[in-house]
């Protein structure tokens, strides 16, 4: 867990839902994530979940009652707010969206809310069943939070407490967690759709055997949440990993060499970046048996014979043409003279911009140091987090699309 809210102070208001144990992990996980919590609860809210619990896992006192004389002004609904870098309502109940349209201010979460200093973001995660959600009133509202600039985090669909299915869920925590860490990041791919591969890929022997290689999709998924974080919609194609997607990107799953060209080449027209993250094999096997290759005792082992697969970042990149979309990134995981082959490599490939690493300090690792490449030389970014080394590169990405608007 990286502690992406150091320094953080965050109000998490719960209003009544059956959701609020959600808001127990929650908690916990923005605590985690080296938030300060400071928990404000309607009075319907402790109907379905203690405030002493909501104390234990924040750490701090928990206020329900606008009229709390623990606060030495006795003005909680202004005093909580003071330091807060944002407040995030989870779950939030189809009243309280009705109250946040309307401006009310009858309980001290409602006032606190619409006393709250106009630089602290509102972020707000519905949780209700599905026809409560669907009425018209409700989504009225909802336009109205929309219009007022409060952020709204979900819901998702799928089960619900009461029984039935649909929109109304409340996002999980930890999808709630990515959308407030995503929240305080620079929206500099905001209205920008981005591609990227990531993973390794899987080329068959046979129906139980292939070759693959040890890339575990880290780094490009990193890509993907940060890109996303950054305010552009993302769409990932991804070999075999076992990691979760990030919340809010869309995922194509593939396996071989030429079902991720494929998917990339559907999916390419529209982009305005492409980042080639994945560890593409080379070569496939040119003659993968239908069937198990049996071992036969004594015999001789089988004889595999290669063909080159289709090079998707240099096609993408010789596709760019005049529009001069997408802008295309490349990686090269490299053994060794990485500033070298780096430098080479971006050439060959034809992308402005080409980010080096080596193979095997990076394969599987949390942690990566990268150098970027582009036509004025080369810039080391020393070993940090996949994650941060992600946001940076989006960061580099983005200052690169505004230099190029500059100078068309
Ligand atoms: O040539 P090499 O495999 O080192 O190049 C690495 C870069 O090219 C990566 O960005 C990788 O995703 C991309 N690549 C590709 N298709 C291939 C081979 C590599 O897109 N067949």
């Amino acid at each position: 867990m990286t502690r992406d809210l150091n320094g953080k102070n965050i109000v998490l208001g719960l209003t009544g839902g059956v959701a609020c144990y959600k808001a127990a992990e929650l908690c916990r996980a923005l605590v985690k994530a080296g938030a300060q919590v400071q928990v404000v609860m309607t009075e319907s809210a402790t109907h379905f979940i203690g405030a002493v619990t909501m104390q234990a896992l924040s750490g701090h006192t928990v206020y329900t009652d606008q009229w709390d004389p623990r606060i030495a002004n006795n003005m909680a609904h202004i005093d909580l707010t003071r330091r807060a870098d944002a407040v995030l309502v989870a779950p939030c109940s189809a009243d309280f969206i009705r109250k946040l349209a309307h401006g009310a201010c009858d309980d001290l979460l409602s006032t606190l809310c619409v006393a709250r200093p106009r630089h602290v973001p509102l972020l707000v995660a519905p949780a209700m069943n599905v026809e409560m959600w669907e009425n018209p009133a409700t989504q009225r509202n909802v336009a109205t939070l929309r219009e007022d600039g409060i952020s709204l985090l979900g819901p998702a669909a799928g089960d619900q407490a009461c029984g039935e299915t649909g929109l109304g869920r409340m996002l999980e925590p930890e999808d709630l967690l990515e959308e407030l860490v995503a929240s305080f990041q620079p929206k500099v791919l905001a209205g920008k759709r981005v591609l990227i591969t990531a993973g390794p890929t899987y080329e068959p022997i046979d129906p139980v055997r292939g070759i693959t290689n040890l890339s575990s999709g880290k780094m490009g998924y990193a890509v993907a949440r940060a890109a996303r974080e950054a305010g552009a919609d993302v769409l990932l194609v991804s070999g075999p990993t076992t990691l979760p997607t990030p919340h809010g990107v869309r995922r194509i799953d593939v396996q071989s060499a030429r079902e991720m060209y494929d998917a990339v080449m559907a999916a390419v027209p529209g982009q305005h970046i492409f980042v080639g993250v994945a560890a593409v094999a080379d070569w496939r096997v040119a003659n993968p048996s239908d069937q198990k290759v049996k071992k036969q005792e004594g015999g001789a082992p089988p004889e595999l014979r290669f063909e080159q697969n289709p090079d998707i970042l240099a096609t993408v990149a010789a596709t760019t043409g005049i529009s001069g979309w997408p802008y295309c990134v490349g990686f090269a995981a490299e053994s060794e003279n990485l500033i070298d082959y780096g430098a080479a490599k971006r050439e060959k490939k034809g992308v402005p911009l080409l980010v080096g690493n080596i193979g095997h300090h990076t394969f599987g690792q949390d942690e990566n140091s990268i150098v970027l490449f582009d036509d004025s030389g080369h810039t080391v970014l020393p070993r940090a987090p996949k994650l941060a080394l992600a946001r940076q590169l989006v960061s580099e990405i983005a200052k690169r699309l505004e230099q190029r608007s500059l100078l068309t």
